[in-house]
């Protein structure tokens, strides 16, 4: 790509990183979080020897599961002097249009001169690393490839840390799938044998220790006992344990007990928002959060989402095949779609030995059954085939072997 690039004359910062003078609009250092964070420290070192080794690596995982928070732990946590040659463009409310300027602005090249882009960056860069982290780029992948592909290959000491809901799927790209915070009830490690000072139940999962410390932030003073851990523990598993819906619920607890909270919950998700909060829109309900993923749902694979949304707890191939009526010859592109939502994070194939699943967090699968129910026709057919399905199989289940 020839054009009209070239590095701006503006103000050096340490480390020898030129800045343009616009780069502040979108370029900045990263975002500073003013909550503890929990767990993550394995997924952070495995990210930062890939960091090492790859010029480009992209956490993925569903809206709300911490990307953005442990792109930020990565960055506390690189040697000091590769902190000073990072860079955080947040693309979040970028348009594809705009979002290859936000990055060469980023990056600190600017079209001043009649500079071919390769040339440009090969200045700024200097053969010397440089981290240029992307915060949720999954809305803008089309518009940036092109332009990512280029720098990589003008500047091997360039790397892109990238958030996004989706990978980039470009040739050298490395993907930490980022699971939700875990759900298993452990001790801290500071005090497997002993009790601590909330009381005398110190294991808890580190879901459940993200709920505790936002709900006692919340000024709610929490009685914490067998029982009541029991309720947050519920609260979490519920949500599947995604930090951003673990937040959510945190900040009803002023509204009723923990368990009310938990009985809610297992039968809808509408307490998950959070009117009052400064935080960027998507982030302010669960609803939010999954509809910012829907929106990027190709036309053609709205049908398979919706449909599958009647399976509580997932369902194999078989069974998504015949809710979704497809035919012989149209398994390829039935797969194809199924591809499509699992890469944007809406749907997993989870795999155990000879056999798989497709399935939905359970916040996603209510996201998606609320937006079928918009359709009653579409809703009652696949209501219908789901019905015919569960027969068959159990006609099948009581014919002689
Ligand atoms: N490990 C964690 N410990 C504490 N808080 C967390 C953790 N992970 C995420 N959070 C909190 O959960 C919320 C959502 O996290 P974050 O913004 O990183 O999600 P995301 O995956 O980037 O979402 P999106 O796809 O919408 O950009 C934030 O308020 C964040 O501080
Ligand atoms: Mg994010």
């Amino acid at each position: 790509m020839d054009g009209d690039w070239g590095t701006s004359q503006a103000a050096q910062v340490p480390g020898g990183f030129q800045r343009g003078e616009n780069s502040e609009a979108n370029a900045a250092h990263p975002p500073v979080f003013l909550t503890p964070l929990i767990g993550r420290s394995d997924e952070a070192s495995q990210a930062l020897s890939h960091l090492d080794n790859e010029q480009i690596l992209t956490i993925c995982g569903p809206g709300g599961v911490g990307k953005t928070r442990l792109a930020s732990l990565i960055a506390s946590e690189l040697r000091d002097d590769l902190k000073h040659r990072l860079r955080w463009v947040s693309l979040a409310s970028t348009s594809p249009e705009s979002a290859p300027a936000a990055i060469r602005a980023a990056v600190g090249i600017h079209a001043t001169s009649q500079l071919a882009l390769a040339e440009a960056a090969q200045r700024v860069i200097r053969d010397q690393r440089f981290i240029l982290v992307i915060d949720n780029a999954e809305h803008v992948v089309e518009s940036i490839v092109p332009l990512l592909m280029e720098l990589l290959h003008a500047c091997p000491t360039l790397h892109f840390l990238v958030t996004s809901r989706s990978p980039l799927r470009i040739d050298g790209e490395q993907v930490v799938q980022l699971r939700p915070l875990g759900l298993k009830v452990v001790a801290p490690a500071s005090q497997q044998s002993s009790t601590d000072a909330e009381g005398d139940f110190p294991e808890r999962s580190e879901a459940a220790q993200l709920f505790l410390d936002r709900a006692s932030r919340a000024g709610q003073p929490l009685n914490l006992d067998e029982s009541t851990l029991g309720s947050v523990e519920d609260i979490c598993g519920a949500v599947d344990g995604i930090p951003l819906a673990i937040e959510l619920a945190a900040a009803r607890v002023h509204m009723m007990s923990l368990r009310e909270l938990a009985q809610s919950l297992e039968h809808s998700f509408s307490l998950l928002s959070s009117p009052l909060t400064h935080s960027e829109e998507r982030h302010r309900s669960m609803q939010e959060c999954i509809r910012w993923s829907f929106d990027l749902v190709e036309p053609l694979d709205q049908p398979t989402f919706l449909a599958l949304s009647v399976f509580t707890g997932g369902c194999t191939w078989e069974a998504a095949q015949a809710i979704c009526d497809v035919h012989l010859g149209e398994e390829g592109s039935f797969a194809d779609s199924v591809s499509r939502l699992v890469n944007l994070n809406l749907l997993s194939v989870q795999i155990t030995g000879e056999s798989s699943r497709l399935t939905m967090l359970e916040t996603v699968r209510q996201f998606a059954r609320g937006e079928l129910a918009t359709s009653p026709e579409l809703e009652l057919l696949y209501l219908d085939r789901h019905a015919e399905w569960i027969s068959a199989l159990l006609a099948r289940d009581a014919e002689p072997l």
